[in-house]
């Protein structure tokens, strides 16, 4: 299915916010606060974590799975919703995915429902799927895994239930992440874990794999500026648009941070709904960060 992009037309940038966050406890989602306070807005926090959250965010004690009809007045009547809380994201094949499933979706639900204006839920580029080349919006997907298969169906019950309602939907595809890396779970956090045991070599993938990086940084100030604007809506890429090989970009962490470590290719095979390059397309989100 072909999906238009709403650029609308009676546009206007809320000056200051009232943002809520789910998952602000997170690796994303401490970032985001950050970014969404550093832009001015007033931030309230949801998370069952709530240690490292930004100070200046209010904490909101809602249990976002609870299937209440009044969630929205419980977080406060926000003028914008980031869902980022997520189980297992790093576990692709984790039950969790589908088993909670339908809770995002209710929770989504009922935010609309109760009028929420401004809805943002974090996407995956495993949403997509082995696919070869740049992603845009309208790129099929056909998801690999547990992960993929549950945020894509989130994706698609979100739209098709918000398609004739007065929301903004900001469906926010984020690729690989890194920075602040010992929280993040990914190659870059397992390389410095080796390190800290003291290993010298890391065994590895062919490295050959090309992927969209960004910093972590750079992420959540991309999310926080198109959550909280309204000329576009609906699947928007975050991420740096530019593919670089998983060896290079690693290769690149090790020289920055200095790590006696080298790395072993070829040892691990490539999973097989591994894309061999993937990465985002970035213009309307270079668009946002310019508004
Ligand atoms: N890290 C990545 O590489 C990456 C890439 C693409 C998309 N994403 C998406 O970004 C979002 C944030 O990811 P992250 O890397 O920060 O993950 P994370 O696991 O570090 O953070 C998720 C947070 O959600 C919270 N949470 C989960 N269920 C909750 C619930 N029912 N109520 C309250 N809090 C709950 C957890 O306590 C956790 O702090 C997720 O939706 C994830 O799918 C992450």
């Amino acid at each position: 299915m072909e999906f238009l992009r709403k650029e609308n037309v009676r546009t206007h940038s809320v000056k200051k916010m009232k943002v809520a966050v789910t998952g602000a406890g997170g690796y994303i989602g401490r970032h985001v606060v950050e970014a969404l306070l550093e832009l001015g807005h007033e931030v309230t926090a949801v998370d069952f974590v709530t240690e490292g959250i930004d100070s200046r965010a209010q904490i909101a004690d809602v249990e976002l799975f609870s299937g209440a009809s009044n969630l929205y007045q419980q977080m406060g009547e926000p003028d914008c919703v980031i869902h980022m809380a997520w189980k297992d994201g790093f576990v692709h094949n984790s039950n969790a995915h589908m088993d909670y499933l339908s809770a995002h979706y209710l929770f989504i639900r009922n935010l609309v429902d109760a009028g929420c204006k401004n809805i943002s839920v974090m996407g995956t580029m495993h949403e997509i799927g082995f696919y070869e080349g740049k992603i845009d919006e309208n790129t099929p997907c056909n998801p690999l895994s547990q992960y993929g298969i549950a945020k894509n169906a989130l994706r698609q019950a979100v739209l098709n239930y918000t398609k004739d309602k007065d929301v903004n939907i900001f469906w926010l595809r984020a690729y690989y992440i890194l920075g602040d890396d010992k929280k993040n779970n990914s190659i870059f956090a397992k390389i410095l874990a080796a390190v800290e045991e003291g290993k010298k070599e890391f065994p590895f993938t062919t490295g050959k794999n090309q992927y969209d990086f960004i910093s972590v940084d750079e992420l959540a100030a991309q999310i926080a500026k198109a959550s909280t604007q309204t000329k576009y809506t609906g699947i928007i890429n975050v991420c740096s648009g530019k593919p670089v090989s998983l060896g290079d970009r690693v290769e690149q962490f090790i020289r920055e941070n200095n790590l006696d470590i080298t790395l072993k290719y070829g040892v691990f095979p490539e999973r097989p709904y591994d894309s061999k390059i993937i990465y985002g397309d970035n213009e309307v989100i270079e668009k946002i960060m310019k508004l």
